[in-house]
């Protein structure tokens, strides 16, 4: 079993450290937060991330937390990154975090261990780290590119059943190093170089971004030519070269890596000549997504000055406290600059640097004398939404369902006005498949 120092107490680095104790191995986690570095010590989760407290409670004596870079380093076969890289004002990804790591690394160390990138870097990186590694005398410090594809929401499980591990080394000994680490997860490995592994992540994110705005797109059709986008994602995502996956219409995608990531890979390669131009387009499509909810609530309501408005669900998805680029907050601040009174409810983000608008305790309190309610993130809980003491409790009993949650039939029976994203007003649950012999010939 091998010792691992871990760079980064957030969602990739106390998912990484507590699944890597779970398969057997000692893990030091280090961050640069003393409140963060104390929670964790005591026992709490900084996050919401369903089923980690429980993998951290039963490797208590395998992970450790610290402020201190030595005790990270100290021992470590494997010196994990996964800080933090968010977008710059340019929309490049500010590597300031993993540049601070790099340069914390003690001048010298024994051995071998192996820096293994788990941050989302911009392709190059792997070689700038090199090189700097080199220059600080480290050239017997390895390099290994090991992105991460985990979901918030279900990470642990994502980092136990991966679809496939990506691992590119420049010395296959260190990258051969790393596969065996992963002993005892049954998932296809991709050994690459380092470019092409930092590439496989941002493409792949930059793809499901794409998958996003496209059916985005076909949901806006659909709503000026009559189609219903459920029906039409449905038909589309049986073809099974395309699959169902990320066919979902809605307000558009957010959270830590989508945006960054396109943003990133955009950047990267308008950076190196090539003006990716499909992404620029999936991005825009995504901005005007989250404000498209605007105009459906001046369709029905006229004007917005004065009007109180409810937003159901802040995070950025379902089963996350993350905020992060959450379309909530873009349809929050155009929603106070129409001159509405913005309330909101969330089951566990309660961010507290959204001005002027009131948080509330439960969804009831949100919607009472509401003009309308605006469905923001599926949470399950708002699957029944559309009951008999929610309509008394509005001032109009109005529903924008911004992720497609609820069936606009039943919803409409109840006696709520409800639109969906790219849900005509005659669109029906779609009609169960009918069988081969049914089918008429
Ligand atoms: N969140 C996701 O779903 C996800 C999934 C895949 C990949 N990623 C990538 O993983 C990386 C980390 O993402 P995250 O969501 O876990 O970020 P995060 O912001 O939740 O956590 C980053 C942590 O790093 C700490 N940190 C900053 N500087 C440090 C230093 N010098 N030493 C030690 N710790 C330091 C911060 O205090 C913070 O706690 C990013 O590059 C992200 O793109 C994220």
């Amino acid at each position: 079993m091998a010792r691992i120092g871990i760079f980064g107490a957030g969602y990739v680095g106390l998912v990484t450290g507590a699944c890597f104790a779970d398969l057997g191995h000692d893990v030091v986690i280090r961050d640069i937060l003393p409140e963060r570095i104390e929670q964790l010590r005591a026992g709490e989760v900084p996050i919401y991330e369903p089923g980690l407290e429980q993998v951290l409670e039963r490797n208590r004596d395998r992970i450790l937390f610290t402020l201190d870079v030595a005790e990270a380093v100290d021992g470590a076969e494997f010196l994990y990154v996964a800080v933090g890289t968010p977008p710059t004002e340019s929309g490049d990804a500010d590597l300031g975090a993993v540049w601070a790591v790099v340069d914390e690394l003690p001048g010298e160390v024994p051995g071998r261990p192996v820096v293994v990138m788990k941050s989302t870097v911009p392709v190059g990186t792997g070689d700038h780290v090199r090189r700097r590694l080199d220059d600080r005398g480290l050239a017997n410090v390895g390099y290994v590119s090991n992105p991460e594809f985990l979901a918030e929401g279900s990470a642990v499980r994502d980092f136990m059943n991966p679809d496939r591990i990506v691992v590119g080394a420049f010395e296959q000994a260190d990258g051969d190093r790393v596969v065996e680490l992963h002993a005892g997860i049954d998932a296809d490995v991709v050994r690459t170089d380092v470019p092409s592994a930092e590439l496989v992540k941002l493409a792949a994110n930059a793809f499901l971004s794409t998958r996003i705005s496209f059916i985005n797109e076909i949901a806006n059709v659909c709503e000026l030519v009559g189609a219903d986008v459920a029906d039409v994602a449905r038909g589309v995502g049986l073809d099974h070269r395309l699959g169902p996956h990320f066919l979902r219409a809605g307000i558009g995608f957010g959270g830590s890596c989508f945006p960054k990531d396109v943003s990133a890979l955009k950047q990267l390669a308008g950076n190196s000549g090539y003006p990716f131009m499909l992404l620029q387009a999936v991005w825009e499509v995504n901005e005007l997504q989250k404000k498209r909810v605007v105009q459906k609530l001046l369709k029905h309501l006229g004007t917005l000055r004065g009007r109180t408005v409810a937003l159901l669900g802040l995070a950025f998805k379902p089963n996350t406290d993350d905020m992060r680029e959450a379309p909530s907050r873009v349809i929050a601040y155009r929603l106070l600059s129409e001159g509405a009174e913005v309330r909101a409810w969330d089951p566990v983000a309660h961010p507290d640097d959204l001005k002027g608008i009131e948080l509330c305790d439960t969804v009831l309190d949100a919607v009472r004398g509401a003009d309308a309610a605006v469905i923001v993130t599926e949470w399950p809980e708002l699957r029944e939404l559309a009951s008999e003491e929610l309509r008394d409790a509005m001032a109009r009993p109005l529903i924008i369902d911004g992720r497609n949650l609820l069936d606009p039939v039943a919803t409409r029976s109840a006696g709520f006005q409800y639109e969906g994203i790219g849900r005509p007003r005659h669109a029906s649950p779609p009609e169960p498949a009918p069988r081969p012999s049914e089918v008429a010939r």
